[in-house]
């Protein structure tokens, strides 16, 4: 994690011009977000500040940099808009999620919630959201429209992960709804905002919006993967949140699904309540080394080079090859 995701860039680029040329489109990214979320209320300005300031990897905001790549238009004063409307709307929805979840750490920093209280965190959500909506409104009503309808789809699907499948509903397709409500749109977004302000081709457009939805729902699957595999140290959050929460995620469901006679336990502790330490503990370690674990990477693999396949509308070339390393960093994250 680092507190200036401008320095590192979180995809390999292996053209050093494009590299250059996206640290330095970041970085003004960078400086746009601190302006943003200063408030006329000095405590607004900190609270708002809190998680920016705790780093994060820019994902979006990089996917709108490099999208306009594909552009006659990247270096416009528009795509530096877009890319703080996203990040805007992901960091409000970040201090939301971490009051659904009750979670405690966020960006290896105290989440807002358990740094003040849950309603300083959903009132600066609110605050963050707005500033993206104002700045929204400078990218004309075609992007009002487009952020409105993301904005539904991620609170749709945000909400559809609090309700159980309907009766004869499939688990799993449930679940990838709901990823790609949640994660799946805004990253569709940041992908369609980057190619529109960038001067892109409508058909590049499209074919990035759905290049950037299963990308998206790629990146989801694999924070997913993360909660249960990785420790505090390398994502800033605490493993074992979803299981916690009684979120059933890819792994999980892909355990029920493919359940072996030595996974009672396992399957049982599933169906318990998992806000027991002693019990969440042993749940997580039961998966860690479920053969499930490695199921899931292998459909994130397959989902990112579904994504990659979208990508032949756009000429070969350092662009193209950098939007592939983005499809394959996502799929193969640690972080
Ligand atoms: C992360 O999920 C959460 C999201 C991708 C979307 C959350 C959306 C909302 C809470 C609606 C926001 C509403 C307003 C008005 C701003 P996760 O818990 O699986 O990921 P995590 O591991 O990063 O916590
Ligand atoms: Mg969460």
């Amino acid at each position: 994690m680092t507190a200036n995701p401008a320095a590192a860039l979180a995809l390999p680029v292996l053209d050093e011009a494009l590299a250059d040329r996206l640290r330095t489109r970041l970085e003004l990214v960078e400086r746009a977000l601190t302006g943003h979320v200063q408030s006329r209320a000095a405590f607004v300005t900190e609270a708002a500040s809190h998680l920016l300031d705790a780093g994060g990897k820019r994902f979006r905001p990089l996917l709108v940099l490099l999208a306009a790549e594909t552009g006659d238009g990247a270096d416009s004063d528009e795509v530096i808009t877009a890319a703080c409307v996203v990040e805007l709307t992901h960091l409000a929805s970040l201090y939301h999620d971490d009051v659904m979840d009750e979670a405690d750490l966020r960006r290896g920093a105290e989440s807002a919630n358990s740094r003040w209280d849950n309603l300083v965190a959903i009132l600066t959500g609110d605050f963050l959201f707005s500033r993206s909506s104002e700045l929204t409104a400078d990218l004309g009503p075609d992007a009002v429209r487009i952020q409105a309808e993301t904005f539904t789809r991620l609170v749709e699907g945000q909400i559809m992960e609090t309700v159980p499948p309907g009766p004869g509903e499939d688990p799993l397709a449930h679940y990838l709804d709901v990823v790609a409500g949640k994660t799946g749109s805004l990253i569709a977004t940041s992908a369609r905002y980057g190619a529109r302000f960038g001067g892109a081709s409508r058909e590049v457009e499209e074919a990035l919006t759905s290049y950037g939805e299963i990308v998206g729902c790629a990146f989801q699957l694999s924070d997913d993967i993360l909660d249960i595999a990785s420790e505090t140290a390398e994502s800033g959050k605490t493993p074992g949140t979803d299981l916690r929460e009684g979120v059933p995620t890819l792994p999980v469901l892909m355990a029920r699904a493919a359940a072996r006679p030595e996974d009672a336990r396992l399957l049982e502790l599933l169906d318990a309540d998992l806000t027991d330490d002693q019990r969440h503990a042993e749940a997580l370690d039961l998966l860690r080394k479920h053969p499930a674990m490695d199921s899931a990477r292998e459909y994130v693999i397959a989902r990112a080079n579904e994504a990659k396949e979208r990508l032949s509308v756009v000429p070969a070339g350092p662009v193209r090859t950098a939007l592939e390393a983005f499809a394959d960093v996502v799929a193969t994250r640690t972080a």
